[in-house]
């Protein structure tokens, strides 16, 4: 036997808030979600509901597959909610589709549209993000050259650099499974940078770089930080410096 008061029946009764109200107001409710955490085989949601023209206590209602209500909480002001959910990984996107319902003491509610969670929770966040900093010259001046990889993660990547102070300078969305290439000129100061990979789960940065000014001996390059190793050697501020004869 089936509790009514379990399912969040998807009928589209002609009831809604407009209709106990005076004024013309078509309410809505929103659905909006963030991946908190990710574990091997699931994953913690925050959904947010949120239906600002409703007339509080709101009673919001997070529905589920096939119409199963998940959780409800009573907001007594006009105040967003939210839900805090483990979802584990599924095989179809169909069981892993939300959405909000948001009633009145009249009884009257009004539903979101439908969140369908498949793309997050099958994508993999970025792991291992490698970064190679050399400062060039072939003839025609110094040249930062950076390059990010990370070694796995969903696409689209989108690598960028950035500066100490967060801002960002340049940059890329490579083919996947290429690295993104960055090159600049250094300026006339020392300055920290670091390579930042995102896709659209997680963010990934590499430790922060002292790239020096642009003077250099003719037809050579330096390795700022080659190798996992020396990347260990720069977050602790010190540059292993190789010398490279452009051969
Ligand atoms: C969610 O699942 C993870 C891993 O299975 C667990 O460590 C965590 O405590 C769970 N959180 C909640 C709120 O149930
Ligand atoms: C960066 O350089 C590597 C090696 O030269 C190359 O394979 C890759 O395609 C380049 N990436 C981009 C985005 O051009
Ligand atoms: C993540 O990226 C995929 C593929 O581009 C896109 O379909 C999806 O809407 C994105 N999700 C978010 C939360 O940005």
């Amino acid at each position: 036997m089936r509790l009514p008061g379990l399912l969040c029946l998807a009928v589209l009764a002609a009831s809604s808030f407009s209709e106990v109200q005076e004024e013309e107001i078509t309410p809505e409710v929103s659905i909006a979600y963030e991946v908190l955490e990710v574990f091997p085989k699931s994953r913690r949601v925050l959904i947010t509901c949120h239906a600002p023209q409703a007339p509080p206590p709101v009673t919001y209602s997070l529905c589920g597959t096939k119409n199963i209500k998940v959780a409800e909480k009573v907001v007594k002001t006009h105040e967003p909610t939210s839900f805090s959910l483990n979802i584990t990984l599924k095989s179809s996107p169909d069981l892993l589709t939300y959405f909000c319902r948001a009633a009145s003491t009249s009884g009257a509610h009004v539903d979101s549209a439908r969140l369908q969670m498949y793309w997050e929770l099958w994508s993999k966040p970025l792991s291992e993000l490698r970064a190679n900093f050399a400062l060039w010259d072939r003839g025609s001046g110094p040249r930062v050259e950076v390059s990010c990889q990370v070694s796995s993660g969903s696409p689209p990547i989108t690598y960028s650099l950035v500066g100490k102070d967060g801002q960002v300078h340049l940059r890329q969305r490579p083919r996947h499974g290429e690295p993104a290439n960055f090159s600049f000129l250094p300026s006339q100061t020392s300055d920290w940078f670091q390579c930042q990979a995102e896709n659209n789960i997680s963010v990934q940065h590499s430790a922060l770089t002292l790239v020096p000014p642009g003077e250099l001996p003719e037809a050579a390059a330096i390795v700022l930080a080659g190798s996992l190793a020396s990347i260990a050697a720069v977050t602790s501020g010190m540059l292993g410096w190789t010398l490279w004869t452009r051969s």
